[in-house]
């Protein structure tokens, strides 16, 4: 009898997925049968950008953080797909910094070609996942918010492929409730035009309060403040920008930090990053972590130990990103169609437990790449996915790394050469900084 596979999320993990049976099947193999549930309305994930924030048209939390004028915040070089690259899907060789709607593009251009989006069944939220012991399946209970119409089906796999960048995590500082300003969390930010000429508090000290701290910057905040919990970022920021300890209380319009300084702000974008969230599944099969390389309880960071019928795809931390969900689709899809023999619990804990133990022993942003890179290399010499040169991703990662440290505001008019093809990107007609219409277009040279 066929199996039978429910893919929760279209984005690109999910899409992953379902590129993975695709290729399998055109190599001649028995896929399974194929659903994916996605509650958007389109496929790509969070780069499938939304202007909405709080809850959509149909009062589901919305699950977009992307925000105007994002640009990818790593080389292109180092997340391109195996088995696409970014010249085929161009025609061209394009730089190396893409903004958001050429990623999605190129997200989008792959899994046109492999036609896969009839087994998407969009709008239509998971709502519910139950395992039932004795027939060894799934029912999955979902609603087709478009004929408001809620169903379940039986699964024998459930693949959850729906993100863990969506949920924020929302901490509360003293006096926040009567600050006379906009308060939000990154999840909720939009459009750095809306604080031109205001003076910015940004909580957080990764990725989110840095890319939205020198954005704002971009479309003329006249102040950015990082507050800090751990330590600072450390970038050698223009003179506009300051990092400060943690921010214990507001009062009006002044925010008061742990090292007994204090700041004036307009605004505050709390920058604190996201839950792993996943309200359709019950205990025994739900992930429960933050946000690191190793998340406990998934053989090979994709199986759930406990039940490997269920698998997760996408849930680490993230240096790699696109091309680790293709190596973490095609194990998990070999895994099911029986070509990758799963060992005992023990054994799959017992591994899961040395790179728990390997990811613990890191001391350096150079450390956890090197872990990432050997975690995506263990994958891919286990399938066909086609081998990207990991190693030399890796090594990309670490310049970039070094450019953003020489100067966070430059380190996008940097090129990389492609590991496919061996091409390096020609340099962007604009400079980042000066580079404010982010349309493919734009980016493309397409427009007049
Ligand atoms: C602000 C921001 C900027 C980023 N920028 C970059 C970048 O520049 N470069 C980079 O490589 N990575 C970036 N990332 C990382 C990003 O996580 C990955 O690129 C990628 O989008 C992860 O893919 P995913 O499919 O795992 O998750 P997502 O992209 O989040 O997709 C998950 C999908 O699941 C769907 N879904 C969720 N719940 C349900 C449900 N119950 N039922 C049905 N469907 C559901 C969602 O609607 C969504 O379509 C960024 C992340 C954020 C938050
Ligand atoms: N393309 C782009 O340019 C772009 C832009 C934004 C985000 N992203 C992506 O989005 C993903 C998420 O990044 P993120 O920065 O949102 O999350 P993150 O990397 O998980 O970082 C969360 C930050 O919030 C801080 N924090 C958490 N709780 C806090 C509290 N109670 N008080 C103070 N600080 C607190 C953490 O501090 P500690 O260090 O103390 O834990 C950390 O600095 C990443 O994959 C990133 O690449 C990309």
């Amino acid at each position: 009898m066929t199996l039978r596979i429910a893919i929760i999320g279209a984005g690109p993990s999910g899409l992953a997925q379902l590129r993975a049976f695709e290729s399998a099947r055109l190599a001649g193999a028995e896929v399974p049968e194929i659903v994916c549930f996605e509650k958007q309305e389109d496929w790509g994930g969070i780069w499938n950008y939304t202007w909405r924030t709080g809850l959509d048209e149909f009062g589901e939390p919305v699950h977009g953080s992307m925000y105007r004028y994002l640009w990818s915040n790593g080389p292109k070089e180092a997340l391109e797909f195996a088995d696409y690259s970014f010249e085929e899907h161009f025609g061209r060789p394009i730089p190396s910094y893409p903004p958001r709607a050429v990623l999605w593009d190129y997200i989008v251009g792959r899994v046109k070609k492999s036609d896969v989006r009839k087994y998407i069944r969009f709008r239509t939220p998971v709502r519910d996942v139950v395992y039932d012991e004795a027939t060894a399946k799934f029912t999955v209970t979902v609603h087709d918010l478009l004929a408001d119409h809620v169903y379940s089906d039986t699964f024998d796999y459930v693949v959850v492929a729906s993100g863990h960048f969506s949920t924020p995590n929302v901490p509360y500082f003293p006096g926040v409730e009567k600050f006379p300003g906009r308060v939000m969390h990154a999840h909720d930010f939009r459009d750095a035009a809306e604080f031109a000429g205001k003076n910015m508090l940004l909580v957080g000290a990764s990725y989110s309060a840095e890319d939205i701290g020198i954005q704002c910057y971009k479309y003329g905040a006249t102040s950015v403040t990082f507050s800090y919990r751990t330590k600072p970022m450390g970038f050698a920021f223009p003179e506009a920008f300051s990092e400060v300890p943690l921010l214990l209380r507001v009062e009006g319009k002044t925010a008061y930090f742990k090292d007994g300084s204090s700041k004036e702000v307009d605004a505050i974008v709390l920058c604190t990053g996201y839950q792993h969230h996943f309200p359709f599944l019950p205990d025994g099969l739900r992930l429960k972590t933050n946000n690191r390389l190793w998340p406990l309880g998934l053989y090979k960071g994709v199986v759930w130990e406990k039940n490997p019928k269920l698998i997760y795809l996408g849930m680490q931390d993230q240096y790699y990103t696109f091309n680790m969900f293709d190596a973490q689709a095609w194990f998990a899809r070999d895994v099911i169609l029986g070509k990758i023999k799963l060992p005992s619990y023990e054994a799959m804990a017992d591994d899961s437990l040395s790179w728990r133990a390997r990811e613990e022993s890191s001391t350096s942003a150079s450390d956890d790449i090197d872990f990432q890179t050997a975690y995506v290399r263990d994958l891919i010499d286990r399938t066909d996915y086609p081998d990207f040169k990991p190693e030399v991703v890796g090594e990309q990662f670490k310049e970039w790394k070094h450019h953003k440290e020489e100067d966070v505001l430059t380190y996008r008019d940097y090129s990389f050469p492609s590991t496919l093809t061996g091409t390096m990107a020609p340099p962007h007609h604009t400079k980042w900084i000066e580079a404010l219409d982010d349309s493919l277009e734009a980016f493309l040279g397409k427009k007049a």
